[in-house]
């Protein structure tokens, strides 16, 4: 089934002008010109036409205006000769940064940050109801400090209720005054509340499902990559599904689950996810908590890697750091080295592989390779049986017997707080076992332990 996408409204270009600050000492995962790169993808994929950029290097950022002052009329004469509309910072602003910065730099051009076209990004791109109020409460919670005349628009809205998100192709708008604004604060309070009543009720219906799908007992995939990686071209294949494809970020926010045959008669179910990207505002990571949820309760993940890009290193880095963050890093991983057709080298796919303990190059356009992750698959979450040394409390009755039932055991001893369980299960069991493991140097035995009978 095609996946339904509404058309994303277009308005007038807005013309970006770029400002990026290079902290020394600051450690940063890509480089600074290659983040200043994709904070132009990002524009461009924002409805944004950039127009200009302006850099500059400093040890810390100036308390009230970011940049250095000369820096400040330096942008701001460059900022009116290019004519643009709207000046973006690849640094985070603080709420006070952006009030400053507005006020220097004059009423007809607005400051925004990359969070902030990010927040717009997936603003446009939301397609179910949770993906919606998951953005907007993400773009209320960013903009509750910043609420300036500037925003008062998003106030309106929330008094309305239920309305779209502001994109920033409509952030113009003047706000009527500093005690309206009091008023607009509070009711962007109000829709806050609102939005995170209506999300939870969203998600007791989505773990329900979950846990239908987990009874169902088909193992659960979930494809995990930096945007534009080739996620959802990879799933289109392995599915022969029809999913929206682009190339542009972000192209996919919400989860889209199908099912995938993996011969010999097995299968799984396969997810979608949101693309990651470094410096994901932490304001979107709380939001899509419960999106991100799928990944961390997944019984295997497909990193997928676009392997041509040139900061593809740097991007699996990101990905990694976002899966920790989110408590996914105990979920089993296969590497995805995708888009090995446009390497000139084959060569660097293979030394890549090297790279990741568990890796496979492919390419999800020509289709090469895909029967390699076909059994990769397939031997990782059925054939192979993973070591594991557990010890899971007697509540954990159903898993007990899933041991029982799927796994060899080969020692089982009955303790006070649960039974210790050493064996082997296959792999698409692993991550429902890991939160119970006996790590390396942690005490195995209890007092009163009392060895399996034979
Ligand atoms: P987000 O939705 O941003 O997370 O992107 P995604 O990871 O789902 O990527 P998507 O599948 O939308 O692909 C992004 C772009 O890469 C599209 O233009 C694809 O056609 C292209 N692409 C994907 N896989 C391959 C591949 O193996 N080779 C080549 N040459 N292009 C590919």
């Amino acid at each position: 089934m095609q996946k339904k996408r509404t058309t994303p409204t277009t308005p007038p270009r807005e013309r970006a002008f770029l400002v990026g600050v290079e902290l020394r000492g600051h450690e940063q995962l890509l480089p600074f010109e290659d983040s200043l790169k994709e904070l132009s993808l990002l524009c461009a994929t924002a409805g944004l036409e950039v127009v200009g950029e302006l850099t500059q290097k400093m040890g810390r950022p100036n308390a009230v205006t970011f940049i250095g002052s000369g820096k400040v009329e330096e942008l701001k004469a460059l900022a009116d000769d290019a004519l643009a509309q709207v000046i973006v910072f690849d640094n985070e602003l603080s709420p006070r940064h952006q009030r400053e910065l507005e006020e220097h730099i004059g009423e007809n051009i607005r400051i925004l940050d990359r969070t902030a076209i990010i927040l717009d990004i997936f603003a446009q791109h939301a397609q179910t109801n949770e993906g919606q109020l998951q953005v907007k409460l993400a773009q209320y919670e960013y903009f509750l400090p910043r609420l300036t005349g500037q925003w008062t628009h998003l106030a309106r809205q929330a008094g309305g209720g239920g309305g779209r998100s502001g994109s920033t192709g409509g952030v113009g708008l003047r706000g009527p005054g500093e005690t309206q604004l009091e008023v607009d604060r509070r009711a962007v309070r109000h829709e806050i509340a609102h939005l995170k009543d209506e999300l939870e009720k969203v998600r007791t219906h989505r773990s329900l499902h979950r846990v239908q799908r987990k009874r169902s007992r088909i193992p659960t995939v979930v494809l995990v990559g930096y945007t534009n990686a080739g996620k959802s071209t990879l799933l289109n294949k392995l599915a022969k599904a029809d999913i929206y494809v682009a190339d542009q970020l972000f192209a996919t926010l919400d989860p889209t689950t199908r099912r995938v045959e993996l011969s010999g008669g097995y299968q799984a179910l396969f997810t979608d996810t949101v693309g990651f990207i470094q410096k994901l505002p932490t304001t979107l990571v709380a939001a899509f908590r419960a999106t991100l949820e799928e990944i961390s309760e997944a019984d295997l993940l497909l990193h997928v890697v676009d392997i041509s890009h040139p900061n593809a290193m740097n991007q699996a880095e990101a990905v990694h750091e976002t899966l920790v963050e989110i408590d996914a890093e105990n979920v089993p991983v296969i590497t995805v080295l995708n888009k090995i057709d446009r390497l000139s080298d084959p060569e660097a796919a293979r030394n890549a592989v090297e790279h990741f303990p568990q890796a496979v190059a492919i390419s999800a356009r020509t289709g090469e390779g895909i029967d390699d992750l076909l059994g990769m698959l397939r031997s990782t979450l059925y054939e192979t049986f993973t070591p594991i040394l557990i010890r899971l409390p007697y509540q954990q009755g159903q898993l007990i017997s899933l041991f029982h039932e799927f796994g060899q055991v080969e020692r089982l001893v009955h303790g006070r707080k649960g039974v210790l369980m050493q064996g082997r299960i296959p792999g698409r069991f692993v991550a429902q076992f890991k939160p119970w493991q006996v790590k390396p140097g942690e005490k195995e035995k209890e007092e009163d332990d009392v060895p399996m009978a034979e």
